[in-house]
């Protein structure tokens, strides 16, 4: 009997811990005596039948490497004609896929099940930390790992000028990677999609910081925060028309900019702008996401061995636990306002 081929795809920006999943996924599986296939550039790959065979020699020494040794794409195969019959096609003969992605390749993956029975198992990704029905995904510890690093390296350079500085961090939709380096860092004022803290007040934070003789101060703000004003106006901040990607996701970046123009203006405090950028994404993972990302990768392939599909490794408390697809993409998983609140206690 020929062994069973179990294949594996990383799609959606790239996050430390990628390649600890794929370690994992297939040491568990091989050992189990199936034939393991990473297929190239996320759901792409399975469109144009990009394989590539993973065994000891190609997964040894990747752990602590940053990226994805399978590269990723953005590519949705619901988006173009025939994309969808091709992902069907050169999935004949495999007995089951291992999906690593955030809310765009996971949202493929359940649609995909709900809609053709795919034999399909999902690993929660994104330095967004974004997805529901998981408390942590992997790589979310490392941007706040690499942002709280940048935060401590701005606050002595804006002590020793007496700046403003304003660090814009990663975060879509949510301002998970803005609160929790924020208060790893000490910051000031964090301003995250999901508590739309106007101009108007983080000015005044940072006014009355200065009169209590604090002249520097650290603002963290997320990307997808939109400037909102207390007259009620909202004005969000991208790079269209850049093209943005076939999920519909517009190119963010700039609020940072926009921000510190509106807070030198309206408070006369010097200001200066950071944007981390994809540097939250790279490099070598943390200890905490190469152990998260291993549990998660070691649960996939043993639920792919049950045969239990449709479903997604989740960190439920000290647990991994096998979730629906369907309820991690269902919406986006906001930081709680008692999350915000931990930041905003040190506001000013
Ligand atoms: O979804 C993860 C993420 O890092 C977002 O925080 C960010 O907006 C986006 O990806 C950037 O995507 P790209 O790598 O395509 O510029």
């Amino acid at each position: 009997m020929d062994a069973e081929r179990i294949g594996i795809l990383t799609g959606g920006g790239d996050c430390p811990g990628l390649n600890a999943v794929i370690r994992a996924v297939t040491r568990r599986s091989l050992d189990r005596g199936c034939e393991v296939i990473g297929i190239r550039e996320g759901w792409r790959g399975l469109v144009e039948g990009r394989f590539v065979p993973l065994g000891p020699r190609e997964i040894s020494g990747i752990l602590p490497r940053g990226g994805t040794i399978l590269g990723t794409s953005r590519t949705n195969p619901y988006r173009t004609e025939g994309d969808l019959d091709r992902v069907l096609e050169r999935f004949d003969g495999f007995h089951a896929l291992v999906a690593v992605g955030g809310e765009d390749t996971l949202g493929v993956a359940a649609r995909l099940h709900e809609e053709r029975g795919f034999p399909v198992v999902g690993v929660p990704k994104t330095i967004d930390n974004d997805l529901s029905a998981t408390d942590y995904t992997f790589g979310f510890d490392t941007a706040v790992f690499i942002a709280t690093e940048a935060i401590d390296r701005l606050h002595t350079t804006a002590e020793s000028h007496n700046r403003v500085m304003v660090v814009e961090v990663m975060g879509r939709h949510t301002g998970w990677i803005a609160v929790l380096s924020g208060i790893a860092g000490g910051a000031d004022v964090v301003l995250i999609p999901e508590q739309p803290v106007t101009v108007e007040d983080a000015c005044d934070d940072l006014r009355r910081r200065h009169e209590r003789g604090k002249d520097f101060s650290i603002v963290v703000v997320s990307e997808g925060y939109e400037l909102t004003y207390a007259s009620g106006e909202r004005r969000s901040v991208s790079q269209e028309p850049r093209p943005g990607d076939q999920f519909g996701h517009v190119r963010l970046g700039g609020v940072g900019e926009a921000l510190a123009r509106e807070i030198e203006e309206r408070t006369g405090f010097e200001t200066r702008v950071t944007v981390l950028g994809h540097v939250q994404r790279g490099g070598t993972p943390t200890p905490h996401d190469r152990i998260l990302a291993t549990r998660f990768g070691l649960k996939a392939a043993d639920l792919v061995a049950a045969g239990e599909f449709g479903v997604m490794a989740a960190l439920h408390g000290d647990e991994i636990v096998a979730v629906p697809l369907a309820d991690a993409v269902a919406e986006l998983k906001a930081v709680p306002p008692a999350w915000f609140d931990v930041a905003h206690a040190f506001f000013g």
